[in-house]
């Protein structure tokens, strides 16, 4: 992996953004998945930015979201279709018909995972992948477990993650217990990935993640068997880590 060491979270953001933008104008119908959460919410307002000062088309754009709440309808303002509009697709020039995100609500969750895969099949592989990182260590939804469903499917969400994110709900009952989201064999399949997190609250995930082993109890490590991950993080989530002992997996950018 390559680890990019920045000195805040808007550098991570730029550096971030600054890769998408080159995906995109590299191939203009590049297929981006997409993360939420407050951790992408910088390097959407860089790509907006971007997009204004004419430096990016995303007219031919193609977009897979990593997860939704079940039970959430698209217009729930916790929802993670509201999220995509509010703080990107509504400020772009995407299509559409090129959006794709898993439905929160369904009379057939079976056959709508495996509709989403064979949707993400159809275009061959997502180019690039953005992914946020849980306190847990989870990528999308893919919560610790002794076995991670590969595919799109239905998770449990762990109490970690619920208390993580009651932030954004009126109350702890207010938080979906269960998730939608893209399995790692899907997010692995991508030729890039490129995992943000900032701030000391992921700091131990971030730790484990470059600990050289992978285990399903701390998702993110199997990113070590990528060949092409890159992980960007801040100062604070960098805090844990040994640098020259991730040297001996990993290249290590520092931009400090
Ligand atoms: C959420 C999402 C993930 C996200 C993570 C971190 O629950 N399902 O896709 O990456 O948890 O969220 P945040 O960026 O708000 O810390």
């Amino acid at each position: 992996m390559k680890v990019i060491i920045t000195n805040d979270y808007d550098e991570m953001s730029k550096t971030a953004a600054e890769i998408i933008k080159e995906q995109i104008n590299k191939k203009a119908n590049s297929v981006l998945g997409l993360a939420t959460g407050s951790t992408p919410l910088g390097t959407y307002r860089e790509l907006i930015k971007m997009y204004k000062n004419g430096e990016v088309d995303f007219s031919y754009v193609i977009t897979f979201n990593l997860d939704e709440y079940v039970g959430l309808p698209d217009d729930h303002p916790q929802s993670y279709h509201y999220f995509m509009y509010e703080n990107l697709f509504n400020h772009i020039n995407i299509k559409k018909e090129n959006i794709h995100i898993p439905k929160g609500i369904s009379d057939d969750f079976d056959r709508d995972c495996k509709l989403y895969d064979e949707a993400i099949e159809k275009f061959g592989e997502i180019d690039l992948q953005l992914l946020g990182l849980g306190v847990n260590g989870h990528i999308g939804f893919n919560e610790p477990d002794d076995y991670i469903n590969t595919k799109t499917h239905i998770v449990d969400l762990a109490e970690e993650t619920i208390n993580a994110n009651k932030r954004f709900f009126k109350s702890i009952d207010e938080v979906p217990r269960k998730a939608v989201t893209m399995g790692l064999g899907t997010i692995m399949k991508s030729k890039k990935i490129l995992l943000l997190a900032s701030g000391k609250n992921k700091a131990k995930a971030i730790k484990e993640t470059l600990n050289g082993y992978l285990t399903t109890d701390v998702p993110s490590t199997v990113l070590s068997l990528h060949p092409d991950a890159t992980i960007i993080i801040d100062k604070d989530a960098a805090s844990l880590i040994d640098v020259e002992k991730v040297k001996e997996n990993d290249d290590v950018v520092l931009k400090l």
